[in-house]
Protein backbone atom coordinates (compact mmCIF):
# COMPACT_ATOMS: atom_id res chain seq x y z
CA UNK A 1 0.00 0.00 0.00
CA UNK A 2 1.78 3.70 -1.12
CA UNK A 3 2.04 6.36 1.96
CA UNK A 4 -0.97 7.73 0.70
CA UNK A 5 -2.91 4.97 0.62
CA UNK A 6 -2.53 4.32 4.24
CA UNK A 7 -2.28 7.46 5.51
CA UNK A 8 -1.56 7.73 9.87
CA UNK A 9 -2.18 3.88 9.82
CA UNK A 10 -5.93 4.28 8.45
CA UNK A 11 -7.44 1.94 6.29
CA UNK A 12 -11.21 0.93 5.31
CA UNK A 13 -10.97 -1.48 8.59
CA UNK A 14 -8.60 0.31 11.10
CA UNK A 15 -12.17 0.83 12.78
CA UNK A 16 -12.27 -2.56 13.73
CA UNK A 17 -9.25 -1.38 16.75
CA UNK A 18 -11.34 0.85 18.29
CA UNK A 19 -14.23 0.82 20.43
CA UNK A 20 -17.30 0.08 17.87
CA UNK A 21 -20.67 0.94 19.55
CA UNK A 22 -24.00 0.41 18.04
CA UNK A 23 -22.60 -2.77 15.99
CA UNK A 24 -23.99 -5.79 16.62
CA UNK A 25 -21.55 -8.58 16.05
CA UNK A 26 -22.96 -11.43 13.95
CA UNK A 27 -23.42 -15.09 14.92
CA UNK A 28 -22.22 -16.68 11.74
CA UNK A 29 -18.36 -14.54 10.65
CA UNK A 30 -17.90 -16.31 7.93
CA UNK A 31 -21.19 -15.53 6.70
CA UNK A 32 -20.86 -11.61 7.14
CA UNK A 33 -17.40 -11.80 5.44
CA UNK A 34 -18.66 -13.82 2.21
CA UNK A 35 -21.28 -10.49 2.00
CA UNK A 36 -19.05 -8.24 2.38
CA UNK A 37 -16.33 -9.68 -0.17
CA UNK A 38 -19.54 -9.74 -2.40
CA UNK A 39 -20.86 -6.14 -1.22
CA UNK A 40 -17.08 -4.81 -2.28
CA UNK A 41 -17.17 -6.85 -5.79
CA UNK A 42 -20.46 -4.87 -6.41
CA UNK A 43 -20.46 -1.57 -8.74
CA UNK A 44 -20.59 1.70 -5.83
CA UNK A 45 -23.63 3.21 -5.95
CA UNK A 46 -22.25 6.77 -6.14
CA UNK A 47 -19.37 7.72 -7.89
CA UNK A 48 -16.49 9.72 -6.68
CA UNK A 49 -17.14 12.63 -9.20
CA UNK A 50 -20.36 13.34 -7.48
CA UNK A 51 -19.46 12.92 -4.13
CA UNK A 52 -16.55 15.72 -5.25
CA UNK A 53 -19.18 17.78 -6.62
CA UNK A 54 -21.20 18.19 -3.09
CA UNK A 55 -18.30 18.98 -1.26
CA UNK A 56 -17.87 22.00 -3.63
CA UNK A 57 -21.64 22.67 -3.60
CA UNK A 58 -21.51 22.42 0.62
CA UNK A 59 -18.09 24.75 0.72
CA UNK A 60 -20.46 27.41 -1.16
CA UNK A 61 -22.97 26.82 1.74
CA UNK A 62 -19.93 26.94 4.33
CA UNK A 63 -19.78 30.71 3.34
CA UNK A 64 -23.85 31.39 3.22
CA UNK A 65 -23.83 31.07 -0.90
CA UNK A 66 -25.80 28.05 -1.00
CA UNK A 67 -28.38 26.60 1.05
CA UNK A 68 -28.64 22.93 2.49
CA UNK A 69 -32.13 21.20 2.45
CA UNK A 70 -31.50 17.37 3.75
CA UNK A 71 -34.11 15.16 5.03
CA UNK A 72 -36.22 11.98 4.53
CA UNK A 73 -37.50 9.28 6.52
CA UNK A 74 -35.71 8.88 9.90
CA UNK A 75 -35.25 5.04 9.40
CA UNK A 76 -36.30 3.91 5.22
CA UNK A 77 -37.95 0.40 5.55
CA UNK A 78 -37.14 -2.03 2.60
CA UNK A 79 -41.46 -2.25 2.82
CA UNK A 80 -41.30 1.14 1.71
CA UNK A 81 -38.95 0.90 -1.39
CA UNK A 82 -42.09 2.10 -3.62
CA UNK A 83 -42.44 4.36 -6.68
CA UNK A 84 -45.28 5.96 -4.73
CA UNK A 85 -43.25 6.76 -1.63
CA UNK A 86 -40.30 7.62 -3.78
CA UNK A 87 -41.90 9.88 -5.76
CA UNK A 88 -43.57 11.62 -2.61
CA UNK A 89 -40.56 12.02 -0.54
CA UNK A 90 -39.08 13.56 -3.78
CA UNK A 91 -42.01 16.41 -4.52
CA UNK A 92 -41.61 17.36 -1.20
CA UNK A 93 -37.86 18.09 -1.18
CA UNK A 94 -38.10 19.91 -4.48
CA UNK A 95 -41.49 21.90 -3.55
CA UNK A 96 -39.27 23.07 -0.30
CA UNK A 97 -36.51 23.84 -2.06
CA UNK A 98 -38.55 25.99 -4.60
CA UNK A 99 -39.55 27.79 -1.19
CA UNK A 100 -36.17 28.34 -0.02
CA UNK A 101 -34.87 29.51 -3.56
CA UNK A 102 -37.61 32.04 -3.81
CA UNK A 103 -37.11 33.46 -0.35
CA UNK A 104 -33.50 33.39 0.33
CA UNK A 105 -32.35 34.05 -3.41
CA UNK A 106 -29.54 31.39 -2.79
CA UNK A 107 -29.11 27.59 -4.85
CA UNK A 108 -30.51 24.88 -2.71
CA UNK A 109 -28.57 21.63 -1.98
CA UNK A 110 -30.49 19.12 -1.71
CA UNK A 111 -29.70 15.83 -0.08
CA UNK A 112 -31.99 13.16 0.88
CA UNK A 113 -32.23 10.94 3.75
CA UNK A 114 -32.92 8.36 0.89
CA UNK A 115 -31.27 5.27 -1.10
CA UNK A 116 -29.46 3.62 2.84
CA UNK A 117 -31.30 5.27 5.35
CA UNK A 118 -31.62 1.92 6.67
CA UNK A 119 -29.15 1.87 10.19
CA UNK A 120 -30.18 2.85 13.34
CA UNK A 121 -28.77 3.51 16.22
CA UNK A 122 -30.79 2.40 19.96
CA UNK A 123 -30.23 3.90 23.35
CA UNK A 124 -30.76 0.11 24.60
CA UNK A 125 -28.92 -3.22 23.29
CA UNK A 126 -32.58 -5.09 24.41
CA UNK A 127 -36.41 -4.78 24.36
CA UNK A 128 -38.38 -6.44 26.77
CA UNK A 129 -41.91 -7.57 26.33
CA UNK A 130 -43.53 -9.94 29.40
CA UNK A 131 -41.15 -12.31 30.10
CA UNK A 132 -39.29 -12.02 26.62
CA UNK A 133 -35.98 -9.86 26.03
CA UNK A 134 -34.54 -10.18 22.59
CA UNK A 135 -31.78 -7.76 20.74
CA UNK A 136 -33.40 -4.30 19.97
CA UNK A 137 -34.34 -3.58 16.58
CA UNK A 138 -31.59 -1.48 14.81
CA UNK A 139 -33.28 -0.85 11.14
CA UNK A 140 -33.70 -3.19 8.51
CA UNK A 141 -29.95 -3.83 7.50
CA UNK A 142 -29.33 -5.05 10.57
CA UNK A 143 -32.37 -7.45 11.53
CA UNK A 144 -36.41 -7.40 11.47
CA UNK A 145 -38.88 -5.45 13.07
CA UNK A 146 -41.27 -8.60 14.23
CA UNK A 147 -40.87 -9.36 18.36
CA UNK A 148 -39.43 -13.00 17.45
CA UNK A 149 -36.15 -13.98 17.91
CA UNK A 150 -35.12 -15.28 14.52
CA UNK A 151 -36.77 -11.86 13.36
CA UNK A 152 -33.96 -9.73 16.37
CA UNK A 153 -31.09 -11.98 15.24
CA UNK A 154 -28.68 -9.66 13.29
CA UNK A 155 -28.37 -11.49 9.50
CA UNK A 156 -25.86 -11.06 7.06
CA UNK A 157 -27.29 -10.89 4.28
CA UNK A 158 -30.25 -7.92 4.98
CA UNK A 159 -26.96 -5.78 4.03
CA UNK A 160 -27.07 -7.21 0.39
CA UNK A 161 -30.70 -6.59 0.51
CA UNK A 162 -30.32 -2.99 2.00
CA UNK A 163 -27.48 -2.02 -1.22
CA UNK A 164 -30.31 -3.55 -3.27
CA UNK A 165 -32.70 -1.47 -2.29
CA UNK A 166 -30.44 1.30 -2.21
CA UNK A 167 -29.95 1.05 -5.47
CA UNK A 168 -33.65 0.30 -6.66
CA UNK A 169 -34.30 3.99 -4.84
CA UNK A 170 -31.29 5.72 -6.83
CA UNK A 171 -32.07 4.82 -9.94
CA UNK A 172 -36.05 5.66 -9.46
CA UNK A 173 -34.71 9.15 -8.48
CA UNK A 174 -32.17 9.02 -11.09
CA UNK A 175 -34.26 8.40 -14.02
CA UNK A 176 -36.87 10.94 -12.65
CA UNK A 177 -35.07 13.77 -12.41
CA UNK A 178 -32.94 12.95 -15.78
CA UNK A 179 -36.03 13.26 -17.24
CA UNK A 180 -37.34 16.56 -16.32
CA UNK A 181 -39.37 15.76 -13.29
CA UNK A 182 -37.42 18.49 -11.45
CA UNK A 183 -37.65 20.79 -13.89
CA UNK A 184 -38.77 23.89 -12.48
CA UNK A 185 -40.80 24.92 -15.43
CA UNK A 186 -42.96 22.54 -14.68
CA UNK A 187 -43.61 22.64 -10.49
CA UNK A 188 -47.26 21.33 -11.49
CA UNK A 189 -45.81 17.74 -11.55
CA UNK A 190 -44.71 18.23 -8.12
CA UNK A 191 -48.62 18.83 -6.78
CA UNK A 192 -49.44 16.26 -4.29
CA UNK A 193 -52.84 15.57 -4.14
CA UNK A 194 -53.61 17.52 -0.97
CA UNK A 195 -51.89 20.88 -2.03
CA UNK A 196 -55.24 22.10 -2.74
CA UNK A 197 -57.00 21.58 0.05
CA UNK A 198 -53.55 23.06 2.49
CA UNK A 199 -54.46 26.10 4.35
CA UNK A 200 -50.93 26.87 2.59
CA UNK A 201 -51.77 26.31 -0.51
CA UNK A 202 -52.13 29.85 -2.15
CA UNK A 203 -49.12 31.07 -0.53
CA UNK A 204 -46.78 28.13 -2.06
CA UNK A 205 -48.03 28.75 -5.50
CA UNK A 206 -47.85 32.61 -5.21
CA UNK A 207 -44.09 32.02 -4.59
CA UNK A 208 -43.83 28.78 -7.18
CA UNK A 209 -45.41 31.40 -9.68
CA UNK A 210 -42.94 34.16 -8.68
CA UNK A 211 -40.22 31.60 -9.26
CA UNK A 212 -41.19 30.37 -12.72
CA UNK A 213 -42.02 34.17 -13.88
CA UNK A 214 -38.43 34.84 -13.02
CA UNK A 215 -37.40 32.10 -15.14
CA UNK A 216 -39.37 32.72 -18.39
CA UNK A 217 -38.10 36.77 -17.84
CA UNK A 218 -34.50 35.70 -17.80
CA UNK A 219 -34.93 33.30 -20.62
CA UNK A 220 -36.84 35.98 -22.69
CA UNK A 221 -34.02 38.50 -21.96
CA UNK A 222 -31.28 36.06 -22.30
CA UNK A 223 -32.45 34.24 -25.02
CA UNK A 224 -31.30 31.40 -23.02
CA UNK A 225 -32.59 28.28 -20.89
CA UNK A 226 -31.20 28.32 -17.43
CA UNK A 227 -30.00 24.20 -17.57
CA UNK A 228 -28.96 24.26 -14.30
CA UNK A 229 -32.52 24.82 -13.22
CA UNK A 230 -34.16 22.68 -15.53
CA UNK A 231 -31.62 19.55 -14.41
CA UNK A 232 -31.17 19.98 -10.53
CA UNK A 233 -28.73 17.21 -8.40
CA UNK A 234 -30.23 15.26 -6.10
CA UNK A 235 -27.53 13.85 -3.14
CA UNK A 236 -27.91 11.19 -0.88
CA UNK A 237 -27.10 10.75 2.64
CA UNK A 238 -27.56 8.32 5.42
CA UNK A 239 -25.84 7.77 9.52
CA UNK A 240 -23.00 6.23 8.48
CA UNK A 241 -23.24 3.75 11.45
CA UNK A 242 -23.16 0.11 10.59
CA UNK A 243 -19.47 -0.05 9.20
CA UNK A 244 -19.03 -3.58 8.14
CA UNK A 245 -21.35 -2.01 5.09
CA UNK A 246 -20.08 1.65 4.45
CA UNK A 247 -16.36 -0.45 4.83
CA UNK A 248 -17.17 -2.90 2.20
CA UNK A 249 -18.26 -0.20 -0.50
CA UNK A 250 -15.20 1.94 0.69
CA UNK A 251 -12.66 2.26 -2.71
CA UNK A 252 -9.91 3.99 -2.99
CA UNK A 253 -9.75 6.48 -6.53
CA UNK A 254 -6.55 6.23 -8.01
CA UNK A 255 -7.05 9.54 -10.37
CA UNK A 256 -7.92 11.04 -6.98
CA UNK A 257 -5.53 9.25 -5.21
CA UNK A 258 -8.29 8.81 -1.97
CA UNK A 259 -10.46 6.84 -0.90
CA UNK A 260 -14.03 6.67 -0.97
CA UNK A 261 -17.02 5.45 0.29
CA UNK A 262 -18.98 4.83 -2.09
CA UNK A 263 -22.43 3.54 -0.85
CA UNK A 264 -23.56 6.99 -0.50
CA UNK A 265 -22.62 10.92 -1.04
CA UNK A 266 -22.53 12.24 2.05
CA UNK A 267 -22.60 9.71 4.93
CA UNK A 268 -22.81 11.53 8.84
CA UNK A 269 -21.77 10.40 12.18
CA UNK A 270 -24.76 10.15 14.87
CA UNK A 271 -24.67 11.40 18.17
CA UNK A 272 -24.25 8.46 20.43
CA UNK A 273 -21.11 7.45 17.99
CA UNK A 274 -19.12 10.51 17.47
CA UNK A 275 -16.62 10.21 20.70
CA UNK A 276 -13.23 11.11 19.68
CA UNK A 277 -11.64 7.95 19.89
CA UNK A 278 -14.98 5.90 18.42
CA UNK A 279 -14.25 3.78 15.54
CA UNK A 280 -16.69 5.54 13.67
CA UNK A 281 -14.48 8.75 13.84
CA UNK A 282 -11.56 6.39 12.75
CA UNK A 283 -13.41 5.46 9.98
CA UNK A 284 -14.34 8.62 8.37
CA UNK A 285 -11.49 10.17 9.09
CA UNK A 286 -9.63 8.12 6.14
CA UNK A 287 -12.62 8.74 3.97
CA UNK A 288 -12.77 11.59 0.89
CA UNK A 289 -16.64 12.36 0.87
CA UNK A 290 -18.27 15.38 2.16
CA UNK A 291 -18.73 13.89 5.94
CA UNK A 292 -21.68 15.39 8.62
CA UNK A 293 -21.05 14.96 12.59
CA UNK A 294 -24.17 15.87 14.36
CA UNK A 295 -23.39 17.99 17.59
CA UNK A 296 -25.48 17.19 20.60
CA UNK A 297 -25.92 19.71 23.77
CA UNK A 298 -23.64 16.95 25.48
CA UNK A 299 -20.57 18.07 23.23
CA UNK A 300 -18.02 19.98 25.01
CA UNK A 301 -15.71 21.96 23.31
CA UNK A 302 -12.88 20.44 23.73
CA UNK A 303 -14.15 17.11 22.18
CA UNK A 304 -15.15 19.74 19.07
CA UNK A 305 -11.80 20.98 18.99
CA UNK A 306 -10.40 17.56 18.65
CA UNK A 307 -13.12 16.34 16.00
CA UNK A 308 -12.62 19.29 13.68
CA UNK A 309 -8.62 18.48 13.80
CA UNK A 310 -8.91 14.98 13.40
CA UNK A 311 -12.10 14.98 10.79
CA UNK A 312 -10.49 17.85 8.47
CA UNK A 313 -7.32 18.25 9.14
CA UNK A 314 -6.38 19.86 6.09
CA UNK A 315 -9.35 22.48 7.15
CA UNK A 316 -10.68 21.98 3.59
CA UNK A 317 -13.95 23.29 2.92
CA UNK A 318 -16.76 21.26 2.15
CA UNK A 319 -15.55 18.52 3.80
CA UNK A 320 -17.11 18.74 7.20
CA UNK A 321 -20.54 20.23 8.21
CA UNK A 322 -21.39 19.88 11.52
CA UNK A 323 -25.20 19.41 12.19
CA UNK A 324 -25.98 20.60 15.41
CA UNK A 325 -29.12 18.98 17.35
CA UNK A 326 -29.79 21.01 20.73
CA UNK A 327 -33.33 21.31 21.22
CA UNK A 328 -35.35 24.98 21.70
CA UNK A 329 -34.97 25.06 25.26
CA UNK A 330 -30.90 24.86 24.87
CA UNK A 331 -30.10 26.14 21.65
CA UNK A 332 -29.57 29.58 22.60
CA UNK A 333 -27.17 28.66 25.63
CA UNK A 334 -24.71 26.36 24.12
CA UNK A 335 -24.79 27.19 20.55
CA UNK A 336 -22.37 30.29 21.29
CA UNK A 337 -19.70 28.45 22.46
CA UNK A 338 -19.86 25.67 19.88
CA UNK A 339 -19.54 28.69 17.15
CA UNK A 340 -16.40 30.38 18.94
CA UNK A 341 -14.55 26.99 19.29
CA UNK A 342 -15.07 26.35 15.47
CA UNK A 343 -14.44 30.14 14.77
CA UNK A 344 -11.15 30.08 17.20
CA UNK A 345 -10.04 27.13 15.52
CA UNK A 346 -10.52 29.02 12.21
CA UNK A 347 -11.77 26.00 11.06
CA UNK A 348 -13.71 25.83 8.27
CA UNK A 349 -16.94 24.15 8.43
CA UNK A 350 -20.80 24.16 7.38
CA UNK A 351 -23.57 24.68 10.04
CA UNK A 352 -26.87 22.88 9.73
CA UNK A 353 -29.70 22.84 12.09
CA UNK A 354 -31.18 19.83 13.02
CA UNK A 355 -34.18 21.14 14.76
CA UNK A 356 -36.05 17.63 15.10
CA UNK A 357 -33.74 15.66 17.71
CA UNK A 358 -33.41 17.73 20.45
CA UNK A 359 -36.98 17.93 20.19
CA UNK A 360 -38.45 14.24 20.70
CA UNK A 361 -41.17 14.01 23.76
CA UNK A 362 -43.41 10.99 24.56
CA UNK A 363 -47.30 11.84 24.49
CA UNK A 364 -49.48 10.76 27.03
CA UNK A 365 -49.83 7.59 24.85
CA UNK A 366 -46.49 6.95 25.04
CA UNK A 367 -45.81 7.43 21.49
CA UNK A 368 -43.12 9.75 20.69
CA UNK A 369 -43.55 13.20 19.08
CA UNK A 370 -42.38 16.23 18.60
CA UNK A 371 -44.24 19.55 18.60
CA UNK A 372 -43.72 21.73 15.05
CA UNK A 373 -43.49 25.00 17.44
CA UNK A 374 -40.10 23.66 19.31
CA UNK A 375 -38.72 22.44 15.92
CA UNK A 376 -39.72 26.16 14.64
CA UNK A 377 -38.17 27.88 17.65
CA UNK A 378 -34.78 25.73 17.49
CA UNK A 379 -34.56 26.98 13.61
CA UNK A 380 -35.38 30.28 14.53
CA UNK A 381 -33.12 30.22 17.48
CA UNK A 382 -30.10 28.42 14.88
CA UNK A 383 -30.55 31.51 12.58
CA UNK A 384 -30.37 34.34 15.31
CA UNK A 385 -27.53 32.52 16.75
CA UNK A 386 -25.80 32.18 13.98
CA UNK A 387 -26.52 35.51 12.43
CA UNK A 388 -25.11 37.44 15.89
CA UNK A 389 -21.78 35.21 15.75
CA UNK A 390 -21.12 36.52 12.26
CA UNK A 391 -21.31 32.68 11.06
CA UNK A 392 -23.47 31.29 8.32
CA UNK A 393 -26.62 29.15 9.21
CA UNK A 394 -25.99 27.10 5.65
CA UNK A 395 -28.53 24.36 5.89
CA UNK A 396 -31.19 22.38 7.60
CA UNK A 397 -31.62 18.52 8.51
CA UNK A 398 -35.26 17.39 8.87
CA UNK A 399 -37.15 14.19 9.52
CA UNK A 400 -40.08 14.66 6.68
CA UNK A 401 -42.30 12.50 4.80
CA UNK A 402 -44.69 13.89 2.18
CA UNK A 403 -47.36 11.87 3.28
CA UNK A 404 -50.38 12.80 5.18
CA UNK A 405 -49.20 11.53 8.56
CA UNK A 406 -49.92 12.83 12.15
CA UNK A 407 -46.97 11.91 14.17
CA UNK A 408 -45.93 15.57 15.07
CA UNK A 409 -48.46 17.59 16.50
CA UNK A 410 -49.36 21.66 15.38
CA UNK A 411 -49.13 22.93 12.12
CA UNK A 412 -51.69 24.65 10.29
CA UNK A 413 -54.52 21.94 11.24
CA UNK A 414 -53.43 22.25 14.83
CA UNK A 415 -52.66 18.62 15.42
CA UNK A 416 -52.36 17.33 18.66
CA UNK A 417 -51.70 14.47 20.85
CA UNK A 418 -54.88 12.90 20.31
CA UNK A 419 -54.45 13.20 16.60
CA UNK A 420 -51.43 10.96 16.73
CA UNK A 421 -52.74 7.48 16.85
CA UNK A 422 -54.66 8.30 13.24
CA UNK A 423 -51.87 8.43 10.70
CA UNK A 424 -48.64 7.01 13.04
CA UNK A 425 -46.83 5.35 10.38
CA UNK A 426 -42.65 5.74 11.23
CA UNK A 427 -40.55 2.30 12.74
CA UNK A 428 -38.54 5.49 14.65
CA UNK A 429 -38.93 9.23 15.01
CA UNK A 430 -41.81 11.36 13.97
CA UNK A 431 -41.26 13.06 10.74
CA UNK A 432 -43.03 16.29 9.89
CA UNK A 433 -46.19 15.87 7.42
CA UNK A 434 -46.87 17.11 4.58
CA UNK A 435 -48.09 20.73 5.60
CA UNK A 436 -45.29 20.62 8.37
CA UNK A 437 -42.64 20.30 6.31
CA UNK A 438 -43.83 23.10 4.17
CA UNK A 439 -44.41 25.32 6.94
CA UNK A 440 -41.18 24.96 7.85
CA UNK A 441 -39.60 25.87 4.31
CA UNK A 442 -42.06 28.88 4.35
CA UNK A 443 -40.34 29.79 7.82
CA UNK A 444 -36.91 28.96 6.27
CA UNK A 445 -37.82 31.37 3.27
CA UNK A 446 -38.96 34.12 5.43
CA UNK A 447 -35.36 34.46 6.56
CA UNK A 448 -34.26 35.94 2.88
CA UNK A 449 -33.93 39.50 4.05
CA UNK A 450 -30.71 40.78 5.31
CA UNK A 451 -29.04 37.26 5.33
C1 LIG B 1 -31.09 10.43 13.45
O1 LIG B 1 -30.64 11.30 12.67
O2 LIG B 1 -32.08 9.72 13.19
C2 LIG B 1 -30.45 10.29 14.78
C3 LIG B 1 -30.50 9.15 15.47
O3 LIG B 1 -29.89 11.42 15.17
P1 LIG B 1 -28.87 11.74 16.35
O4 LIG B 1 -27.63 10.93 16.10
O5 LIG B 1 -28.64 13.21 16.17
O6 LIG B 1 -29.56 11.40 17.64
CO1 LIG C 1 -34.23 10.12 13.84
Amino acid sequence: MSASKAEAGWHPASWRDRTAGQIPAYRDQQRAEAVMAELARLPPLVTSWEVDALRDQLALAGEGKAFVLQGGDCAESFADCRSDAIVTKLKILLQMSVVIVSGLKRPVVRVGRMAGQYAKPRSTDTETRGAETLPSYRGDIINRNAFTPQDREPDPELMLRAYERSALTLNFVRSLIDGGFADLHHPENWDLDWVQHSPLAEQYHRLVQTVSDGLDFFESLTGKSIDQVRRVDFFTGHEGLHLPYEQAQTRFIERRQGWYDLTTHFPWIGVRTSQPASAHVEYFRGISNPIGLKIGPDTSPAALRGLLQTLNPTNRAGRLTLIHRLGAARIRKVLPELIATVSEAGAHVVWICDPMHGNTETATSGLKTRRLENIVAELEAAFEVHRAAGSHLGGVHLELTGEHVTECTGGARGLTDSDLERGYRTQVDPRLNYEQAMEVALRIAGHGRGV
